[in-house]
């Protein structure tokens, strides 16, 4: 059984699906993180996002493995590294790369054949995993997603401001709805919660009525 959970940056998606997979006993899959494992190979490689060989030998050389909670990129632990604000600046750029996509579902979909998934991203529902179980689609405000994504960054030791982020993450929603390829999309059966104003738990009950 599958479960995804869609939408854009800071409606909750992770907190909530983490917590999910605990309470229905399921693994957790962040797929954003696999996106930013990519790219922080990018930024290391100094590879340009515009040359198909380059891209092809990054892509070769990758592996992404999640362990727990922690995500490693060819053997080294990136959990905190990929969070930087130089990976979500071009986090979204990748993303949109065809060959990038390509593999990163094929590896998602082979994770959710082997066992009973909560996956979370922005083409799980609509793309990845079209047949899963039940589908959520989470959205909020743009000045709550802010907040909550500057919080977090705040407490991980960032310095950037409100404003940066708020124009950092509506960018990366316009890139990610925009693109050609299994662009952020809700679902046409996905149930949509909209997180503005309500507790974790709040929505955590929620999505739990609907599966139990
Ligand atoms: O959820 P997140 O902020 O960690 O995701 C980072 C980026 O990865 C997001 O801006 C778009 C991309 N992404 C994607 O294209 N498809 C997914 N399934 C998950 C993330």
């Amino acid at each position: 059984m599958s479960i995804t959970i869609d939408g854009p940056a800071g409606a909750g998606k992770s907190t909530i699906a983490k917590i999910i997979a605990k309470v229905k006993k399921l693994t957790y899959i962040d797929t954003g993180a696999m996106y930013r494992a990519v790219t922080l190979k990018f930024i290391q490689n100094f590879v340009d996002t515009k040359d198909a060989q380059q891209i092809e030998a990054l892509l070769a050389d990758i592996r992404i493995e999640l362990i727990g909670d922690d995500i490693y990129l060819n053997g080294t632990n990136v959990t905190e590294e990929i969070r930087s604000p130089e990976v979500n600046q071009l986090v979204s750029e990748v993303a949109k790369l065809s060959p990038v996509r390509k593999k990163m579902v094929e590896f998602q979909r082979t994770i959710a054949a082997a066992q009973n998934v909560v996956m979370d991203g922005r083409d799980i529902g609509t793309f990845v995993l079209p047949d899963a179980a039940y589908k959520f689609f989470l959205t909020a405000s743009i000045d709550e997603r802010a907040r909550r994504r500057f919080e977090e960054q705040r407490r991980k030791g960032f310095t950037t401001s409100l404003e940066d982020v708020k124009s950092e993450i509506s960018n990366r929603d316009r890139i990610d709805t925009e693109r050609e390829l299994a662009p952020l999309i809700q679902a046409e059966d996905a149930i949509l919660i909209d997180t503005t104003g309500l507790s974790i738990e709040k929505v955590v009950d929620k999505i739990l009525s609907y599966i139990q």
